[in-house]
């Protein structure tokens, strides 16, 4: 088998993202770009209904994470400290990383914080009340002035930190294909990626079935966070 340049050998094209992951990831990121949009532009309204929909694919996304695909699972992705170390001294190193085919040990935590901080965001919507006290989040009213004053102050406090956890992120995936040589990116889109192997490595597995669960568990999955998200705007 002939190197390629940075002492890589030509790999197999493995599946790595199933089509309810890159829905929800571009659906995500849309729906944000929305959200501060409405927000800045004064369409409360819209932005209720944009944060309920940010609700339902990240209640999709924790079901996906127990019950979908192997590389969605978070049970695969999350790893120890010394893996994520032993990530970083790779990181450090010149040269490409070792062959990955979902998140790598420090995509994983990136992944969970990036949940954390966007659940955090609608809760904080969810009980916040708006500078003039006209428009509120539906359960608002569940809790003192105080407290959904201290609400909107945090989902104003919290919107800061997505944005620099988003902007780590968007440069995380430029450094891995610009200092690394990884497209991280096609993936994301197509759902495959050419595996490659180093040199002295056992080659990357072959996998022309792509072995993602079927759709219609996602759509289950789906409707089931649609219906809570429902359930809960109408009895709040
Ligand atoms: C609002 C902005 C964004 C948010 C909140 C966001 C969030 C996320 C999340 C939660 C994941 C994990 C996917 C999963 O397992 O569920 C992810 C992965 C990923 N995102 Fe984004 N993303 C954003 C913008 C972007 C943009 C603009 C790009 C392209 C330049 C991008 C490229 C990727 C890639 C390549 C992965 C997979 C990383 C890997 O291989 O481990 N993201 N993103
Ligand atoms: C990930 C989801 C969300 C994001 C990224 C987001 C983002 C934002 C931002 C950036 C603002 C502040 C705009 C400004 O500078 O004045 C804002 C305001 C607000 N958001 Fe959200 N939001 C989200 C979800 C929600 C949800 C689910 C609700 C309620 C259903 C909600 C209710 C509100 C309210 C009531 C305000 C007005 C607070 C004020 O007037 O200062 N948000 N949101």
């Amino acid at each position: 088998m002939a190197s390629t340049e940075k002492g890589r050998i030509p790999g197999n094209r493995v599946p790595v993202w199933d089509l309810p992951i890159r829905l929800f990831h571009w659906l995500l990121v849309a729906d944000l770009a929305g959200l501060w949009w409405t927000a800045t532009h004064d369409d409360l309204a819209l932005h209720f209904k944009l944060g309920y929909a940010a609700l339902a694919l990240l209640l999709f996304r924790l079901f996906w994470g127990v019950a979908g695909s192997d590389q969605a699972r978070f049970a695969r992705f999350l790893k120890g400290p010394a893996v994520v170390l032993r990530h970083l001294r790779h990181m450090a190193m010149p040269g490409p990383l070792p062959p990955e085919r979902g998140h790598n040990a420090l995509g994983g935590w990136a992944v969970v914080a990036l949940l954390a901080v966007l659940l955090a965001q609608v809760a904080t919507g969810l009980f916040a009340v708006d500078d003039d006290g006209m428009e509120e989040g539906p359960l608002a009213h569940r809790v003192s002035g105080f407290l959904s004053k201290l609400a909107r102050r945090l989902h104003h406090a919290n919107f800061s930190l997505i944005q620099v956890l988003v902007a780590v992120h968007i440069g995380a995936v430029l450094l891995y294909l610009l200092v690394k040589r990884e497209n991280l990116v096609r993936p994301m889109v197509t759902g495959w990626k050419r595996l490659t192997s180093l040199p002295g490595e056992a080659p990357a597995p072959r996998g022309r079935a792509h072995g993602w669960v079927p759709l219609r568990r996602a759509a289950l999955a789906a409707a089931l966070a649609m219906a809570l998200v429902a359930g809960l705007v109408a009895f709040a």
